[in-house]
Order: C-alpha cells, then sequence, then structure tokens
C-alpha cells in the first residue's frame, strides 16, 4: 500500500504490513466468491435454456420458469394464463418473476455484507487495510438504491406465494388423472418453505412487522411476529446459502426428469 490513507496515514503507528493477522482471511471471501459464481453461472444457464423446465405427466414446474406467461411456454406449464406471445432467445420465460428476485437477493442485507467483502474488498476481512483510497458508503447512486430492499421484499413474498401453487399443484398424476406424490413434490415442497423461511427472515420484514414500533406492550400481536422474525433473522446467512442451493437441487432435478434423463420416485401415481 503505497497511498498515506487509512492505517498508513502520518499520523498512525508505523506499520508496513496491510494486517498483522495471521489466520487464513482470505479464505471465507474466496469461499463466498466460488459459491455465489456458482450460482450466478448455474442460474443464467437454466433461465435462458428454454427446454426441460416442465413434466407433463406431474405438474413439476421449475421455479427458474415460474410464472411462465408466454404462449410459447410447454402446455399445461402456464398456471396464471398467457400474457405475452412468444419470447426472443435474450428474454427468459420467468422475465417477469427473475429481475425482482435478483433486485431482492442482491439488495439483501446479507448479501451485500458477502459482495462487499468478497468481491469489492470493503473490508475484504475485519482488520485488513482495504484497497481503496475513498469510501462512500451507500451515500450516493448507485449504492443509495439498496435503500428500496422492502419493495423487493414484498415482491419476493408475491413470487413466493406463485411458487408455493407451483408446488401445490404438482401433487398430481396423469395416471390416477387426480392426485399423485413423487420425489419431486418433496423436493418442491422443501425449497418452498425454505424460500419462505428465507423470506420471512429478512430484516426489513423484522421492520415492517414490528422493528419499527416504539412500544411493544400496546401491539402485543405485532410484538409475537416480530419475535418470532428475530428468532429467524439470527440465521438470515444460514438461510440465504441453503435457499441458493435447494434452488439449484430443485431446478436440476426437474431438468432430468423433464428432459427423460432419470424417472421420478413416484409414491402415488
Ligand atoms: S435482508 Fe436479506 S432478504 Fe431482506
Amino acid at each position: 500500500m503505497s497511498q498515506a490513507t487509512g492505517v498508513f496515514s502520518p499520523s498512525r503507528a508505523k506499520i508496513q504490513q496491510r494486517t498483522l493477522r495471521t489466520d487464513k482471511w482470505w479464505l471465507a471471501p474466496l469461499l463466498t466468491n466460488l459459491g455465489l459464481a456458482t450460482f450466478v453461472v448455474y442460474a443464467t444457464v437454466r433461465a435462458f435454456w428454454g427446454s426441460a423446465y416442465w413434466v407433463p405427466q406431474y405438474h413439476y414446474l421449475t421455479p427458474f420458469y415460474s410464472p411462465c406467461v408466454s404462449t410459447a411456454c410447454l402446455p399445461g406449464s402456464s398456471h396464471f394464463g398467457h400474457w405475452v406471445g412468444e419470447l426472443p432467445w435474450f428474454i427468459p420465460m420467468a422475465f417477469i418473476s427473475l429481475p425482482f428476485l435478483l433486485a431482492f437477493r442482491l439488495t439483501c442485507y446479507y448479501y451485500r455484507k458477502a459482495y462487499y467483502r468478497s468481491v469489492w474488498q470493503s473490508p475484504t476481512a475485519c482488520a485488513v487495510a482495504e484497497p481503496h483510497a475513498k469510501y462512500s458508503g451507500e451515500t450516493k447512486l448507485p449504492l443509495i438504491m439498496q435503500n428500496i430492499h422492502r419493495y423487493f421484499f414484498y415482491a419476493a413474498a408475491l413470487i413466493s406465494i406463485v411458487n408455493t401453487y407451483d408446488a401445490v399443484v404438482a401433487f398430481h398424476s396423469e395416471k390416477t388423472g387426480g392426485f399423485g406424490f413423487g420425489l419431486g413434490n418433496v423436493i418442491l415442497v422443501t425449497n418452498v418453505v425454505l424460500l419462505w423461511v428465507y423470506t420471512i427472515s429478512c430484516h426489513s420484514c423484522r421492520h415492517v412487522t414490528g422493528g419499527r414500533l416504539k412500544h411493544f406492550s400496546k401491539h402485543p400481536v405485532r410484538y409475537w411476529i416480530w419475535t418470532q422474525v428475530s428468532k429467524l433473522n439470527t440465521r438470515h446467512m444460514l438461510f440465504a446459502w441453503i435457499t441458493l442451493s435447494t434452488l439449484i437441487l430443485t431446478d436440476f432435478y426437474i431438468m432430468l426428469v423433464a428432459s427423460g434423463t432419470i424417472s421420478d420416485l413416484r409414491f402415488v401415481g
């Protein structure tokens, strides 16, 4: 570090090293980068793939294609009707939900911490001097926009309702003509439950449910909800990573079944 800023300022104790830490402080940012990159690459490839997203026999729809509102969607996969015609290759089938979900996770308080550290190196680790000479935090454009996270939380809650509907109608079998139950249902339901847990454990959810109140004693219901949300919120980081994994797993399983690579393990129908 040649700039005389931060810990290298003239008035600070004269230590030449960027940090005196002897542990592997770079390991966590490295793992974060690998994890995020894996998800982004997988999700992008699959979102634009355009096939193997719907299993007509069992009504399995991958969350990466929900809701499917184009007339080009496979027959039966449009649970909420057709709103648009055929889409050019560069518009994914789930163009309604994906931008909001991306914005929801990008503006998430946990992910901000993760990528501010691992990508932006601000800071790379605690007590490791920054590579930046200037720092304006979230006071200017574009980062001031992180303050609209709560609106993406509302959008994500609506999309979770859509995903829940998808998971419910997936209890179907062509053979029985009605109810069916297979491994795909277990995967879809687990994923949707965990998506709800992640969404409800959001910091904005904690604020809107009760965090902004001053007198909990006057709001017993909201106090109870705030207490439960706060308990979930202590594990928000964990749920962020678990749901990235279950989303990949769910999509991958449905892709394998839809493409005929494997067949679904059926319990009923
Ligand atoms: S803070 Fe992470 S989803 Fe809202």
